[in-house]
């Protein structure tokens, strides 16, 4: 036997333990409600490519290795929907170079999505792409709305990409939408009906149903990395009752002791979080 291949199955052997201690982690966990969706707001890849005297580019890109091992996580813990926020509508103001370079990357990891022995294709996950997708480069736009095809039929584990998103706009977004459908032409019926109803023309729930995020409950945690303590128009509307966790670490930093922590102080939450949830109308 040569050493590559003892070395090949030492290296097995540990990664197996960690599978396993994982498992029994995560089993641990579930004694207690585990959330069901978690956000996350991937800050840091261009400090840790300071920090490490790398190229900005390769920041980027351990932070979607990291990515994709919460990706994983999360799956194994028993998470449905994840949310990221990949790039927001202010982005667009950073340097032309950077702007392109990030396109680029995003275009290149979404046609990695749909690989067969991708962690999408093999997790059965369904992608949806959220903002204002029409600021998209040409090509990420075409690629985005591929793989949001390609995944329609997925079910297992939901994953929601904030893209040209911000908050602000999703919630102008969401009243143009509402103002469409109730200028639709209506029969004598319906407009009797509008008649009784004008105090409230727009009802909390059409608002609701018009956000980009209607597509998933509210999350139940929100993790931004690097100690930064805002939500930079993330969200806002529906973190109202979400447990906010900013572990100091930059994002391609981040390792599953920031999840499990996430989860456990989550769990201790939860009595509260669940009673005023109830009281939101
Ligand atoms: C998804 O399912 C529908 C209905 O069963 C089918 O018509 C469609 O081709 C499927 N799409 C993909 C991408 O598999
Ligand atoms: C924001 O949302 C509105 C309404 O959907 C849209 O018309 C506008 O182009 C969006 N984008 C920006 C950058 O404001």
């Amino acid at each position: 036997m040569g050493d590559d291949s003892i070395g090949g199955r030492l290296s097995e052997f540990i990664g197996n333990l960690g599978g396993f201690l994982r498992k029994f982690i995560f089993s641990v966990l579930s004694v207690g409600p585990i959330p069901n969706h978690i956000a996350f707001i991937l800050d840091g890849n261009r400090r840790y490519a300071k920090k490490h005297n790398l190229k900005e580019g390769d920041g980027h890109r351990a932070g979607f290795v990291a990515l994709l091992s919460m990706l994983k996580y999360c799956y194994e813990l028993g998470v449905k929907y994840v949310t990221i926020y990949a790039f927001s509508i202010d982005n667009f103001n950073r340097r032309p170079d950077e702007v392109q370079y990030i396109m680029g990357l995003m275009h290149e990891k979404i046609e990695g999505m749909l690989k067969e022995e991708s962690f999408v294709r093999s997790y059965g996950v369904r992608v949806h792409f959220l903002g204002d997708l029409k600021l998209l480069h040409q090509s990420v736009r075409i690629a985005a709305e591929k793989a949001m095809r390609v995944t329609a039929n997925n079910t297992k584990f939901v994953l929601l990409i904030c893209v040209a998103y911000t908050s602000t706009n999703e919630t102008v977004h969401s009243v143009h939408q509402c103002f469409k459908e109730k200028r639709r032409p209506m029969d004598k019926f319906q407009e009797e009906e509008q008649q009784q109803q004008q105090q409230g023309l727009i009802k909390l729930v059409d608002l609701e149903r018009n956000m980009y995020m209607a597509l998933a409950p509210d999350p139940d945690i929100l993790v931004r990395t690097s100690g930064e303590t805002r939500l930079s128009n993330f969200l806002l509307w529906q973190t109202a009752f979400c447990y906010l966790y900013s572990p100091a670490k930059l994002w391609p930093e981040i390792s599953l002791w920031n999840l499990v922590w996430s989860v456990l102080n989550f769990q201790r939450a939860y009595p509260y979080l669940l009673k005023t949830k109830m009281k939101r109308y």
